[in-house]
């Protein structure tokens, strides 16, 4: 028993010791890394830059898909369940509180972060849509929505006021 006890007692401070100093190494490679790293991008970065502007207009295309679904999906979310009250942006039950800007503005309703709360909260006669939406009397009484879906309405609605809601086709469900 004794001999095991002073055996690991032994062993342990040479396997930390062992530790620190593999530590040590690693600490001390990182920097000679980087800077061969930052020679190699250095030597690299014109050839680098120009194949950039190369492939860039390619590059941007995926980005510009991404936004075609968002809004597609946001149209669709759009007419599915906000329509109803703000068919082409207005209002058919509060005429001062349209979607389009200069009602937004007036009501501090103008962000992205501001739609999403009145979309997840409600407000007055709008019912909120959040998953949390509280207290349920100012809620709906349908589905809610996911809080993806609310981000996508809420870029929605912002993109549409700021373009002065022109008529997307959707593509219904
Ligand atoms: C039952 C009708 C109804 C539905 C459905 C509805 N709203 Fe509203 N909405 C209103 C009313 C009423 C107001 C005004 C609330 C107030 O200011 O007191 C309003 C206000 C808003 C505002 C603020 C507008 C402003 O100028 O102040 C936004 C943004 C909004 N709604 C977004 C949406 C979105 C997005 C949906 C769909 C998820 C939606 N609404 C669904 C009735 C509705």
């Amino acid at each position: 028993m004794k001999l095991a006890c002073l055996i690991s007692g032994y062993n342990n401070p040479v396997s930390i010791k062992d530790n620190v100093k593999r530590e040590e190494k690693h600490v001390n490679l990182i920097p000679t890394k980087t800077k061969q790293q930052v020679k190699f991008f250095n030597n690299l970065a014109p050839p680098l830059a120009a194949a950039f502007l190369l492939f860039s207009p390619i590059c941007a295309t995926p980005v510009s898909i991404a936004q075609t679904i968002d809004i597609q999906r946001g149209a669709t979310l759009f007419s599915q369940t906000c329509i109803g009250c703000h068919d082409a942006g207005g209002n058919i039950i509060q005429p001062g509180s349209t979607l389009f800007t200069k009602d937004l503005q007036r009501n501090g309703v103008d962000t992205e972060e501001e739609i999403y709360r009145v979309t997840y909260y409600g407000k007055g006669r709008m019912p909120g849509f959040g998953k949390e939406c509280m207290p349920r009397g100012q809620c709906t009484f349908g589905a809610r929505l996911e809080d993806e879906d609310i981000k996508i309405l809420a870029e929605f609605v912002k993109l549409q006021a700021d373009k002065g809601w022109p008529s997307i086709e959707t593509e219904q469900k």
